[in-house]
């Protein structure tokens, strides 16, 4: 087989930059290690910046997300019992949609289905040969069978336990990582979401998080010990614990309900450098994680695929190299930006394990700053809602 890119992964980053290169004609072959329904059942991102939903609108794949997205023009933290709203809209003029992932990502493989684009799964060993060289190729197990795609480049789409990342020697490559003492536990329940925008709660017991993905879908989260397994909380404990870190007013009328996904996720920043190894270029998870506290997960996999998007559009149309030799000081600049605003985040709303009373004063004053001070709220929406591509 031959292709001109050989997508690796098909998540959010190589479905999007495959759909977006498709409509430029350039062809793709996607690969990837699960199955489809896998893929799609797994719960994660919910919030979208401006930048990715042009994106979707690029790639002519928005046309469900414009109908069923609901626009939010602000977001609330709470801190024991005060709480107050960041009005993005009335900060500076901007906006973020509600719109799960797994919806995100279904819209894109039936977009890749109707135009007949290839996207090969269950496929194992996978492997990045000369990648360094003018002709790499990449090799991979389907069915029992021994598999060779030559290319012009390889998207290394596939996430923090993919082989791109590790494709790239270790001489050349170089990781930086953090990992915070806690996880989130997340569950998803067919209840109405407790308030009409996202609360970010600061409280004693821990950070919790209330988001939703429709008006009959809630998604909400608490920070947990990494110790802890999902089978140590009934849906009981979980509402208990919710309802013990927000203020008492959304207690009061947060509605209960079966859980239908209960997960874990640790929290982690890590940025691997560079992007790009000769024709290998790495997009969204598979060189970058940050931790959950602000959203900018999925956010920043799509400014990936913006650049990378672009560069490979100069390479195709107009022969031009410049794109794709910057692409991984573009795509690193605004990563750290988005690192810099998930730490920061999750630093003013978490407990650690070894904050001192001093620690904990410090924390409430930043709240407090954040909560009276308009410069400081100016910061926060403009990196909730996006910083520029
Ligand atoms: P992925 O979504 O990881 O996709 C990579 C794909 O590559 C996968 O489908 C995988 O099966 C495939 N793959 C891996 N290895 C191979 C291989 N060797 N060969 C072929 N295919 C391979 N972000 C937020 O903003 N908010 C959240 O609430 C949030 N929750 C999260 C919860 C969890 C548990 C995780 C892991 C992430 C969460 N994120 C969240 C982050 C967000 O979901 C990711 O940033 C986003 O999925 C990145 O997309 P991606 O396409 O780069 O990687
Ligand atoms: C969701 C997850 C986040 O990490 C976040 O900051 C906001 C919303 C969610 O899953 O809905």
């Amino acid at each position: 087989m031959r292709t001109q890119v050989v997508i690796i992964g098909g998540g959010p980053s190589g479905l999007l930059l495959g759909q977006l290169l498709h409509r430029k004609g350039i062809e793709t072959v996607i690969l990837e290690r699960k199955t489809r329904d896998y893929v799609l059942a797994r719960i994660r991102a919910g919030i979208l910046e401006t930048g990715l939903v042009n994106m979707m609108r690029e790639a002519g794949v928005s046309e469900r997300m414009d109908r069923e997205c609901f626009v939010h023009h602000g977001t609330c933290i709470s801190y024991e019992n005060e709480m107050f709203d960041i009005d993005f809209h009335k900060l500076i003029g901007q906006n973020v949609i509600v719109y799960g992932q797994t919806e995100l990502t279904h819209d894109l493989y039936d977009a890749r289905d109707a135009v007949g684009a290839r996207t090969i799964f269950e496929v194992e060993d996978v492997q990045i040969c000369d990648a360094d060289r003018d002709a790499p190729y990449v090799t991979f197990n389907s069915g029992g069978v021994e598999q060779r795609i030559d290319c012009d480049f390889v998207a290394g789409c596939d996430g923090f336990h993919g082989v791109s990342r590790t494709t790239i020697p270790d001489t050349v490559r170089k990781d930086y990582e953090k990992v915070f003492p806690f996880g989130w536990l997340g569950i998803l329940s067919e209840t109405p979401p407790v308030h009409d925008e996202l609360i970010y709660a600061n409280s004693d017991r821990g950070f919790a998080l209330c988001s939703m993905r429709n008006e009959n879908l809630s998604r909400y989260y608490v920070q947990c010990a990494l110790t802890d397994k999902v089978e140590d909380w009934s849906d009981e404990d979980f509402w208990d614990e919710l309802k013990r870190r927000v203020p008492e007013a959304i207690a009061d009328k947060l509605v209960t309900g079966p859980s239908i996904e209960k997960s874990i996720a640790p929290l982690r920043s890590f940025v691997s450098e560079p992007m790009r190894w000769g024709r290998l270029f790495l997009c969204g998870d598979a060189a970058h994680i940050v931790p959950p506290t602000g959203a900018k997960g999925l956010n920043t996999a799509a400014s990936d695929v913006h650049y990378l998007y672009e560069a490979l559009v100069q390479y195709f149309q107009d022969n031009e190299t410049h794109g794709i030799d910057h692409y991984s000081q573009k795509a690193l600049a605004r990563v750290w930006k988005a690192e810099r605003f998930s730490w920061a985040t999750t630093n003013l709303l978490h407990r650690f394990p070894d904050q001192s009373e001093f620690d904990l004063k410090m924390q409430r004053a930043e709240i407090e700053s954040l909560h009276y001070n308009e410069v400081a709220q100016k910061w926060f929406a403009q990196n909730y809602v996006g910083l520029p591509y």
